[in-house]
């Protein structure tokens, strides 16, 4: 959505060192700048914040990136809304393909959003307002254990009955805007507007920014729907959003911990007995945007589903729409009370520590989960059984993201089939030729066996992304398959010579940010962040070093490439075009410097 050069140009524009200051004061150190880790709990500050790679990582805890990392890590945002708020501050305009169509409209559009938060404010003002003069929604929920605070601090609030109680807010309550953010009900056929929430117990629900986006109402005792929502409205997209997560941001960040519940009750009570870390759907499934927002939060995802069926039901289905979002380093777990509990309640009677308790012990990683699910329904005993094991497995196995993890499913798998890996590769690669072709392309590569120069060429991405000014004239040939690392070494060097000044580390890390070699970089650096050594400036030593690798490496990769060609000359014969290649290879090989 915002072009590659634009973020390239704000990292360049941009300081880090400004930017994490904002939020967590540094102090300098050296030539690199330092701060106890706002990712982790620490005494003794191991926060670096380099300005020459406009690069920061923490070395108590590993957590590292740009200053548009940063920006989404500290402030949990996606990628779009982190460049904007840094181009925001340096007075960059990010560049919308809709505003260049028509700036008026986008304009137009960018007031209205304004005023329709603007408006949901005020109704949350009034509804909150009117739960204090009306002692039957209080005492509801007194009833349900809730406490003054608790209500406060979600901002709960009370729609009276009545058709047009929001007129008293809105004077005009003919504005189709208060239509436009769901809150009144248009009558097509008789053309009368009403309040869509009445006489229910109001729960306001916020964006990230803490922007009220809709409200879920609730009856109080019987009556249907038993809790009546917002629909989906320009901004309100229930398959984005989470019930509490704005509320519960510290918690989730102290603990780097991030459990789902389906309720809202649910996230109410957590938060009250002290499990702030609680995050409600919003009566939808989870979804992979979901999954997304909730890996950037914390490292630890939980799910609570109920123990019925509908619960077991939503719990796969969360599983099947995390598979492609899974990374490794980040573990999904799946918990599922008794039968007869929801979270409130559990809470409620057993209390937090207990709560907290079978959290922890009881939960399933989506590994185990998956696993038991599959097998449930195969007779394993059985040959047919373990084939139709095999079959159910492929389609969810292709789509999982995570490569460690993803392999070591697979392997489990297998064993439980009976065969392989190899063999399991070979027989569902075979039968699902045909529909994986289209897939590939989104996945992260699959962990292969590594070429034995892979080593080699870690070390050399390492060296080009700590030190980018070294890429030079290192090419690669554009003719050849390359294995992921060399091809990720390829794009590097060229994202370098496409620069008339070298680019930072910041800047080349973000260029390959969405490409299959994201993870690849990532784990890179992380590894060489280890050594502290890394932040100073490289010698020349390691510049020789590295560049006497690059050297090796393309002469072995021509060679590799002269012999693939020989061999087609002898089988099939070369098209015209690879026999030029050809000469031209052998005639670098047989150059003297080479
Ligand atoms: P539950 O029926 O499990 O309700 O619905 P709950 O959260 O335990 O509510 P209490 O304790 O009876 O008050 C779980 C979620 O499903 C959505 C809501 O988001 C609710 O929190 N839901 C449920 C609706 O949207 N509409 C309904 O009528 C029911
Ligand atoms: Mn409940």
């Amino acid at each position: 959505m915002i072009p590659q050069d634009f973020v390239d140009q704000l990292l360049s524009r941009v300081d880090i060192v400004d930017v994490v200051d904002r939020y967590v004061p540094l102090k300098k150190g050296g030539q690199n700048y330092l701060a106890c880790c706002p990712f982790h709990k620490e005494k003794s500050p191991s926060f670096t914040v380099s300005p020459s790679k406009q690069f920061y990582h923490c070395f108590g805890c590993g957590a590292h990136g740009s200053a548009i990392g940063f920006v989404m890590e500290y402030q949990g945002l996606g990628f779009v809304d982190a460049v904007k708020l840094l181009a925001e501050g340096i007075g960059m305009q990010v560049p919308d393909s809709r505003a260049h169509a028509n700036p008026e409209a986008s304009r137009a559009a960018r007031e209205r959003k304004l005023s329709l938060e603007q408006i949901m404010q005020m109704a949350a003002g009034y509804y909150k307002q009117q739960l204090k003069s009306a002692p039957n929604a209080i005492s509801y929920l007194k009833g349900r254990g809730l406490s003054g605070e608790v209500a406060g601090r979600f901002g709960l609030g009370f729609a009276p009955d009545g058709w047009q109680n929001l007129d008293t807010v809105f004077p005009d309550y003919q504005d189709d805007k208060l239509v436009d953010t769901g809150l009144v009900i248009v009558n097509e056929e008789k053309g009368q507007r009403y309040d869509r929430f009445r006489d229910r117990v109001m729960f306001p629900i916020r964006n990230q920014r803490g922007a009220i986006i809709g409200f879920g109402g609730r009856v109080m005792g019987k009556g249907e729907p038993k809790y009546l929502n917002s629909p989906e409205t320009p901004l309100f997209e229930k398959g984005r959003e989470l019930y509490g997560l704005y509320e519960a941001r510290q918690a989730i960040r102290d603990k780097n911990r991030v459990l789902v519940v389906e309720g809202y009750m649910d996230v109410v009570a957590l938060a009250q007995f002290g499990v702030g870390y609680a995050v409600a759907t919003l009566g939808t499934a989870t979804t992979g945007e979901h999954v997304r927002k909730l890996m950037r939060h914390a490292d630890q995802v939980y799910f609570c589903f109920d123990g019925d069926k509908a619960g077991q039901k939503a719990a796969w289905r969360a599983l099947e729409n995390s598979l492609p979002q899974l990374q490794d380093g980040k573990a999904l777990n799946f918990l599922f009370l008794p039968q007869e509990h929801d979270p409130d309640s559990y809470i409620r009677e057993f209390g937090a520590e207990a709560f907290e308790k079978v959290l922890e012990e009881q939960s399933l990683p989506l590994s185990v989960y998956f696993t038991r699910e599959l097998c449930r329904e195969v007779n394993l005993t059985t040959p047919e059984g373990k084939a139709d094991l095999i079959r159910q497995a492929a389609p969810l196995l292709a789509q999982i993201a995570a490569p460690a993890l993803g392999f070591i499913i697979k392997k489990r798998l297998a064993e439980l089939a009976g065969v392989d890996v190899d063999e399991f590769d070979m027989l569902t690669t075979g039968q699902r030729k045909s529909e994986r072709k289209g897939k590939r392309e989104h996945r992260l590569p699959e962990v292969s066996h590594r070429p034995p120069q892979s080593s080699m060429v870690t070390r050399l991405i390492k060296w080009l992304l700590l030190n980018p000014g070294w890429a030079g004239d290192v090419r690669l040939p554009d003719s050849m398959a390359l294995s992921d690392e060399l091809a990720c070494f390829a794009m590097l060097a060229e994202c370098v010579q496409g620069h008339d000044q070298p680019p930072n580390t910041a800047q080349l890390m973000e260029s390959l940010r969405g490409t299959p070699y994201e993870g690849l970089v990532d784990s890179v650096l992380q590894q060489a962040m280890q050594d502290p050594d890394e932040f100073a400036d490289p010698s020349e030593e390691d510049r020789q070093q590295f560049q006497d690798g690059a050297a090796k490496l393309l002469k072995m990769l021509h060679q590799t490439q002269v012999e693939r060609l020989k061999q087609k000359d002898r089988n099939e014969g070369l098209t015209p075009e690879e026999v030029r290649l050809l000469g031209e290879l052998l005639r670098d090989l047989l150059a003297p410097n080479a």
